[in-house]
């Protein structure tokens, strides 16, 4: 039986309604600061000359990171809940938060146009390095640390809640497995949902989504910095669908059964390996890395790629990167 003793009732039935959680207050504001400390030194961007702003969004590689369990214990408490139990966690891979921010700026364009959700070309559930099955653990849950205020139209990520359904019948369908990329045709029902909702949110809340929901990047018409952190909860074992016991079921796994209209699923079952793959946007993350530490050099540098290639290598198994990766990461700073 799963135990409850951080989520309420009221917070278990909205992750099984809407999908997602937010976990308000849950990353301390010690921790927000002290990385939000060289953001502005890491992009090269002036703060307050949005002309020398150069791209809309980052995906800014990672220097630091913490165990979750440390850096944000109620998100932490919350997290396991959510996947029943800590001893279901994965304990390594994933098992940090780090500075790995995705940073959302806007552009002048979108500053006087509305964007509609429904037409953005970007809608996707995360996982780019493995094969994705109804039951895949590896980004059980895909979690968002929220690093500055995030405003009505000011770059919230946008989730589209009854699009859930959709994605689970198209895995239920392909027992064979798919990827997650837009050709798939997994998200090809969402022009047809209505219930779509863009974050908003304070610095040091924590947002959490189910596998399965569908979710892409929200325009910024504000053009005021945004900033979150889009780490994952992975499983040791893949979800179960067929429990004996009711309530061993997970709240992400009913989220599941129930947008299938199941109580159990018992002929579920894999019919490929579940493979997995370095992350295709590892290469655009680290291309970045060289860049952030001359500039952080300036100032104070605190980075993982200064301290050697054991702390790399550890830093890389975290990220689920491997020794040919550690092989092309000789950083020098002058
Ligand atoms: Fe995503």
């Amino acid at each position: 039986m799963v135990e409850y003793k951080f989520l309420t009732p009221e917070q278990r039935q909205h992750f099984l309604e809407h999908g997602w959680l937010l976990v308000p207050g849950s990353i301390p504001k010690e921790h927000v600061d002290r990385w939000m400390k060289d953001v502005w030194t890491r992009l090269g961007y002036a703060p307050d000359d949005p002309s020398t702003w150069e791209e809309e969004t980052i995906w800014m590689p990672r220097h630091r990171d913490m165990l979750t369990k440390e850096f944000s214990p109620a998100a932490y408490a919350a997290m396991c809940e959510l996947v029943g139990g800590e001893e279901r966690v994965e304990p390594l891979r994933n098992a940090y938060s780090g500075d790995q921010f995705i940073v959302n700026l806007g552009t002048e364009y979108w500053k006087d146009h509305d964007a509609d959700p429904r037409t953005m070309p970007a809608w996707h559930i995360d996982g780019d390095w493995y094969q994705h099955f109804l039951d895949s653990g590896e980004g059980a849950l895909v979690v968002i640390q929220v690093y500055t205020d995030i405003l009505p139209r000011g770059g919230g990520t946008y989730v589209c809640e009854d699009g859930i359904a959709g994605i689970c019948k198209f895995l239920y369908d392909r027992p064979e497995g798919s990827g997650n990329k837009p050709e798939t045709g997994m998200y090809d029902h969402i022009k047809e949902c209505k219930v779509f909702k863009q974050f908003t949110a304070k610095a040091g809340d924590t947002i959490l989504m189910h596998a399965h929901l569908p979710h892409c990047v929200g325009k910024n018409h504000l053009r005021r910095l945004r900033v979150i952190a889009n780490p994952h909860v992975t499983l040791k074992e893949p979800f179960n669908l067929n429990r004996a016991n009711p309530e061993d079921y997970s709240l992400c796994e009913q989220v599941i059964l129930r947008a299938l209209d199941r109580s159990s699923i018992p002929e579920y079952r894999p019919t490929a390996p579940r493979a997995h793959w370095y992350p295709r946007n590892y290469v655009a993350k680290f291309s970045r890395v060289q860049g952030e530490l001359e500039r952080m050099s300036r100032d104070e540098v605190d980075s993982v790629y200064l301290k050697g290639d054991e702390e790399i290598s550890v830093h890389n198994l975290r990220n689920g990167l491997g020794e040919e990766v550690l092989r092309s990461q000789r950083v020098v700073v002058a």
